[in-house]
């Protein structure tokens, strides 16, 4: 394989309420993490996995996923940017494509790894997948006035794997001035043109306790759901 995946796993999870780092938190009885990586390690490209694990927990995290992939384990940041830096700086030489994946997505299929990959294989830069967005969106003040409809049918939700040239992705860490919320926007601001490729819902973020639920009832309905 070419690819390097790396994978922040350092969030504490707040918006999922009580109960400990996010990435630890158990759908089917396993961490999501362990879910999340499991995909990764079955996608073909991968050549190497690098964790970035909560502050204190970088043992634990080893020891839960020796058993699932071969891979590292480094101590994350304060912030999402900073950690994703921590497990680029852990890369050995070689692959020269780079997937950032969140082990929020535990349930991303394998083939989403490869067709990003792919795309980056093929001479992108920096390649995005992407969903339409169903909802009508409107910008609101802080009070909660309408200030106007935006145009749904110009907007795509982001997730992740993200796919970068190695090269590109280290610039755009080396230039991180503000923390943003992917590693797209960080390349973005360099100049470089980001591309988009489909989506999948299976790869929805487990941010909230009700995306918890649901990501149990797939992975109960289909055990091995999004492992296609
Ligand atoms: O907080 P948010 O849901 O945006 O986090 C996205 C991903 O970034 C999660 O997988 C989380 O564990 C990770 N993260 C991190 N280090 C931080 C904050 C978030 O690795 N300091």
């Amino acid at each position: 394989g070419d690819v390097a995946v790396l994978v922040p796993a350092a969030g504490a999870g707040v918006r999922l309420g009580p109960g400990g780092p996010k990435a630890l938190r158990r759908i089917g009885g396993e961490p999501l993490l362990v879910h999340a990586v499991r995909r990764i390690a079955a996608a073909g490209p991968v050549h190497t996995v690098v964790v970035a694990a909560p502050p204190g927990d970088a043992e634990a995290v080893r020891e839960l996923l020796a058993p699932i992939a071969e891979l590292t384990v480094v101590t994350g940041g304060a912030t999402r940017q900073e950690s994703v830096a921590a497990a680029l700086a852990a890369v050995p030489p070689g692959p020269e494509i780079v997937l950032v994946h969140d082990a929020a997505r535990a349930l991303t299929p394998t083939t989403l790894f490869e067709s990003v990959a792919e795309a980056v294989r093929g001479g992108e830069d920096a390649v995005i997948p992407v969903l339409p967005v169903v909802d009508t969106v409107k910008e609101v003040t802080a009070a909660g006035v309408v200030l106007g409809t935006v145009d749904r049918s110009a907007l795509r939700a982001v997730q992740t794997p993200q796919g970068f040239r190695r090269s590109v992705l280290a610039a755009a860490h080396a230039a991180a001035a503000d923390p943003l919320t992917d590693d797209a926007g960080l390349v973005e601001k360099l100049g470089v043109p980001v591309s988009c490729v489909p989506g999948s819902e299976y790869a929805m973020k487990i941010t909230r306790p009700f995306d918890l639920a649901l990501a149990e009832h797939l992975l109960s309905a289909v055990p091995l759901a999004g492992h296609h």
